[in-house]
């Protein structure tokens, strides 16, 4: 028999990165000191690769309901939601997240990798999902998991999308999944186009609002909001891991569908329920969602100001109008270079290097947040400066 561990080794490019002292991964934080920033190797660096958007992570709000959540309840929940995990702290946010989204029902899951692997239990072997090439790997799983035939399409790509829906057996149900705001590259999906076409092609739509629920739209309600499609999809995804500052997800929609979802989920149904502090922590970020847009505000004009320091210097910066900013590069070594320049100048930013992007994209993923300040993103131009001329990507 082969040995499965001999399979075990790090992918090929890392071999090099890491003689290079440029490995980028597991790099553990020690301390937040002050917003925006992280300690990392006993050094104060400016955070820029986080996704707490609205700065919510470290408010004293969230804080301080974590901690009454934790006195109250414990900090465990001891079981799955459907046996002996459920509070009645998990049942209030699912009704707030409901009632925020204009949805019938919310369920609330451990986090918003399981959110989005629910959804598996929607489709079946027979079924056709329809999935922009860059979703997240959570819904990848869910497809996987549910035995459904996957087709991709190209990002945002809607004749693309409308060939593989006309090629779809029609004794099939279909699904098409994509993100409000994408991960990778901050770009949004294009709503109207894709709901218009599951319309037609009477197919369901899943939207992952994981990193534009609470930043985009007026009342921070997401990629649909800001479309003005709030109808549009059939289903929502959330992740509490961004924009509320905690960890946790929700899928919400129709409330049959999530009463069909909490009993046939395995990730609801097999995981331990989201912790008291979190659940508390959600809450809390909501109410900071609804009533302080200007958080929405900062976090974005943050981002137009850093992406325009980045493409004045040169630098790649695609299509994004968002707080995610990605800055190309193409090879994997060279992204995972420039990582270490830039920690090097004080910066700690995301390499995202396949498979999180396809092959040859690989990028820095910059992201701004509500608190930071004019000095601190100065810092990241700066760096990016000094590290892009080194490495010869940008001009001198
Ligand atoms: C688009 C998207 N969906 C889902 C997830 C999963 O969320 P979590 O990390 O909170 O489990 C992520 C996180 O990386 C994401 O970027």
């Amino acid at each position: 028999m082969l040995d499965v561990f001999d399979r075990c080794r790090l992918h090929d490019d890392f071999e090099p990165v890491a003689e290079l002292g440029a490995y980028p991964y597991y790099r553990p934080v020690q301390e937040r000191p002050a917003t925006g920033e992280v300690v990392v190797d006993g050094r104060v660096l400016v955070s820029a690769g986080s996704n707490d958007y609205l700065g919510l992570s470290a408010d004293p709000r969230l804080k301080e309901a974590a901690c009454r959540a934790i006195r109250l309840l414990g900090t465990g929940t001891s079981g799955s939601r459907l046996v002996n995990g459920s509070l009645a702290l998990h049942e209030t946010l699912e009704g707030r997240l409901a009632a925020f989204l204009g949805q019938e029902a919310a369920m609330v899951t451990a986090t918003g990798f399981l959110a989005n692997l629910a959804l598996s239990a929607l489709v079946g072997p027979r079924d056709a999902v329809l999935a922009d090439q860059l979703i997240h790997a959570s819904l990848i799983d869910a497809v996987r998991l549910s035995r459904a035939r996957m087709r991709r399409y190209r990002h945002n790509d809607l004749a693309h999308l409308e060939r593989l829906l006309r090629e779809c057996d029609p004794g099939a149900a279909g699904l098409i999944l994509t993100e409000g705001m994408f991960s990778t590259t901050g770009t949004l999906c294009d709503l109207p186009g894709i709901a218009a076409l599951a319309r037609r092609y009477g197919a369901r739509l899943a939207l992952d609002g994981a990193h534009d629920i609470g930043l985009l739209g007026a009342g921070g309600r997401g990629a649909a909001e800001h479309h003005g499609l709030e109808g549009a999809a059939d289903l929502h995804t959330l992740a509490f891991s961004k924009c509320f500052g905690t960890t946790g997800g929700a899928v919400a929609g129709p409330g049959q569908i999530i009463v069909y979802l909490r009993h046939h989920a395995r990730a609801m149904i097999f995981s331990a329920a989201l912790s008291p502090a979190s659940t508390a922590a959600a809450l809390a970020a909501l109410d900071v969602i609804e009533t302080e847009p200007e958080r929405r505000r900062r976090a974005l004009a943050a981002a137009d100001r850093l992406r325009a320091d980045l493409a004045g210097l040169g630098f790649e910066t695609g299509a994004s109008r968002t707080t995610i900013i990605p800055v190309h590069v193409g090879d994997t070594v060279m992204c995972c270079r420039l990582w270490r320049e830039l920690f090097d100048e004080g910066v700690f930013a995301t390499a995202m290097v396949p498979p999180s992007v396809p092959e040859g994209r690989a990028l820095i993923r910059v992201s701004t947040t509500a608190l930071h300040t004019e000095a601190q993103l100065d810092r990241i131009a700066t760096a990016f400066a000094a590290a892009g001329r080194r490495l010869a990507l940008i001009p001198s």
